[in-house]
């Protein structure tokens, strides 16, 4: 156990995109722990696009963080004491233990646990909340069906690369849309999608019309903004938008309203639009798990990691993911494994 508690905590509420100085980086004891309580050393926290939320002043499917709280974050840790009931020192659990290397979770919060055998990288990563996104929204909201187009958006992100294999496994013609050309590359030649375009140097509703010349019958929309947009004009009759997030509006000030033709080609093609968080889903996370662990061990489903070392890169590595510095699952070791 190191001799202090490393923490970053909310500083200031960003007015524009996040700063490094809207964290305030602070060392204190080791907290103790008192009845009924755990206290949970951090191994990896997860960097997602919804943690820029969080800190905005605004409820979303969770309150915001407060000034001077430690900032929220999804952590695998080690149990380093116990006074909860089913959970003992030595076991490794999952939950939101926040940017900081200890934390005490009080009887009510939701921990849970994981085999202490599991490969804890892959449970932060496509088992666990990234690869549950992308199955739930895409199976149970999305509907593919075999040689159907789908298009996912964020393509080369941590949900994004897994949505576009998933929807290979079921037969789709798979387009993405990404922000480099490398990343571009990286989803047609190392994972199988059938074709890419770079947003910031292609033309997106002109390239669709060749990637997806039978049109869209599912958009997996990472992303909102610009790429929703042109990505609506070529929906198919019966076509489903999953709304999973809105990754180009989180990080400013004066998020883009919605996009033209909203409702009418919702009403003439019979679209389908619908949202959905990850932890609607927590009662069938087995039925998923078994499905994305049986890809991964017979090499159908790819998983890719940007780690970052250290707790103290923290609020640099969130606010490059935001602008698009990732390929894969961005996250963060806090401490090593053992
Ligand atoms: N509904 C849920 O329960 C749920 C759960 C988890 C995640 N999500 C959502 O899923 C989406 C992807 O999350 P993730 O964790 O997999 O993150 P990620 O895709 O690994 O990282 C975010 C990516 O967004 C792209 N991006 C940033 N600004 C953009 C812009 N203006 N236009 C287009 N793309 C932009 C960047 O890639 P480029 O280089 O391509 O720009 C960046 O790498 C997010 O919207 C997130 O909020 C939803």
């Amino acid at each position: 156990m190191t001799a202090s508690n490393r923490q970053y905590l909310l500083a200031q509420r960003p007015t524009g995109a996040l700063q490094e100085n809207d964290f305030t980086w602070t060392e204190s004891a080791v907290p103790e722990i008192g009845p009924d309580e755990v206290l949970v050393r951090s191994i990896y926290l997860s960097l997602d696009p919804a943690n820029r939320g969080w800190v905005n002043d605004v409820a979303t499917y969770r309150p915001p963080v407060g000034l001077g709280e430690p900032m929220a974050g999804f952590v695998i840790g080690r149990v380093v004491a116990s006074n909860r009931d089913g959970l003992t020192v030595g076991d490794i659990v999952e939950g939101d233990g926040g940017w900081q290397d200890y934390a005490v979770h009080g009887a009510e919060a939701e921990l849970h646990r994981l085999p202490s055998a599991d490969d804890l990288v892959a449970r932060m990563s496509v088992r666990g909340v990234t690869g549950l996104t992308a199955y739930w929204g895409l199976l149970d909201i999305g509907a593919p069906k075999a040689g159907e187009t789908v298009l996912v958006s964020a393509a080369a992100g941590a949900v994004g690369s897994i949505v576009g294999q998933i929807a290979k496994i079921k037969g789709c013609h798979v387009v993405g849309v990404a922000g480099t050309d490398e990343k571009c590359r990286w989803i047609v030649d190392e994972l199988g999608f059938d074709g890419a375009i770079n947003y910031k140097t292609e033309n997106v509703l002109k390239v669709l019309r060749q990637q997806c010349p039978d049109g869209i019958d599912i958009y997996f929309d990472n992303t909102g903004g610009d790429i929703l947009q042109a990505a609506l004009f070529r929906m198919n009759q019966g076509g489903r938008i999953v709304c999973c997030g809105v990754v180009s509006q989180y990080d400013t000030a004066k998020p883009l309203p919605g996009p033209h033709g909203m409702p009418g080609l919702l009403v003439v093609r019979r679209l389908r639009m619908e949202g959905f968080i990850v932890m609607d889903y927590d009662d069938r996370r087995e039925q998923a798990d078994g499905d994305l662990a049986a890809w991964v061990a017979d090499g159908r489903l790819k998983y890719k990691i940007d780690m970052i070392e250290g707790l103290e890169n923290a609020p640099r590595a969130l606010i490059g993911l935001l602008r698009g510095e990732n390929t894969g699952k961005r996250m963060i070791r806090v401490s090593e494994e053992t």
